[in-house]
């Protein structure tokens, strides 16, 4: 038996990076998957990998920032998945601009897909969990929410930061919130993570910054999506049923 054995859980932003590895490690603890993404191509490439690995999976194409996509989103996976007893909020990003510099979509951009997605997907979820008094919940933080030094350095990221300090405000007060109901609700604030997306933006502030992740971080490396799905599937899970409003950093010692 897994440790998400039948359990249905939504993983958001799951085509690639970090969701995916989310994705497939819950699916690989014997999760059934609902996951949601912008890049359709991307979603059904994981969607037919998990089924391949015998996990039953609902894809989701669509924008999370937009409260219908949301709301039809989670209807159907009522209507064809059940009773929902994990959420993954991982959809995030940013414009990096110099704060001097940066438009004012850009910073509407990033606060509304970091924060707004979450909120949204937050809402979404709670009646069915609230009804059934269990659930848990876990949000994308990012050692950011402390400002990061070669992000900043590299290109100017105050939007970002701003937006995953948001995140632990959200699941402190979310927690008191539902507490009652018997949900839980943490985050968990990775490091610098090496995806297909980071790996060269990493060896460029390695090359070129003085404060860059491999000088700062005390364990001098990139962290794995492994990694950060295995924190994910530790709060997710009953081993961590006293543990709620919490972000559980994982960034390698900084
Ligand atoms: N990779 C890192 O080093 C790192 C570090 C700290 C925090 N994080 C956070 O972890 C999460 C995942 O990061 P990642 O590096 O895997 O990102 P990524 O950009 O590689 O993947 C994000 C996924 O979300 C999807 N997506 C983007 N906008 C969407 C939207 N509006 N609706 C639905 N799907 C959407 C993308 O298509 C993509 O599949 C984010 O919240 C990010 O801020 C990442």
């Amino acid at each position: 038996m897994g440790r998400m054995q039948d359990k249905l859980a939504i993983v958001t932003g799951a085509a690639n990076g970090l969701g995916e590895a989310i994705a497939l490690r819950l699916g690989a603890e014997g999760a059934r998957l609902a996951l949601f993404d912008i890049d359709s191509a991307g979603l059904e490439r994981i969607a037919a990998t998990l089924r391949g690995q015998g996990a039953q999976v609902l894809a989701l194409p669509g924008d999370v920032t937009e409260e219908t996509v949301v709301q039809q989103g989670f209807a159907r996976i009522a209507a064809e998945c059940g009773a929902i007893d994990v959420l993954v909020n991982n959809v995030g990003g940013s414009r990096n601009q110099r704060i001097w510099e940066m438009s004012a979509e850009a910073w509407d951009f990033t606060i509304r897909l970091n924060l707004r997605s979450a909120f949204l997907c937050t809402r979404a979820v709670l009646p069915g969990m609230m009804e059934r008094k269990s659930g848990a919940i876990v949000c994308m933080s990012s050692g950011a929410k402390e400002g990061t030094p070669w992000s900043a350095a590299h290109s100017g990221a105050a939007a970002y930061s701003a937006a995953k300090a948001g995140i632990h405000g959200f699941i402190r007060d979310v927690a008191w919130e539902v507490a009652p109901y018997g949900i839980r609700i943490n985050a968990v604030a990775p490091g610098p993570i090496e995806t297909d997306r980071t790996r060269a933006v990493f060896a460029e502030m390695n090359a070129t910054l003085e404060h860059s992740p491999k000088r700062m971080v005390p364990m001098a490396r990139a962290g794995q999506p492994r990694e950060i799905a295995d924190a994910v599937l530790y709060l997710a899970s009953e081993e961590a049923s006293y543990v709620t409003g919490v972000t559980l950093d994982v960034a390698g010692g900084r």
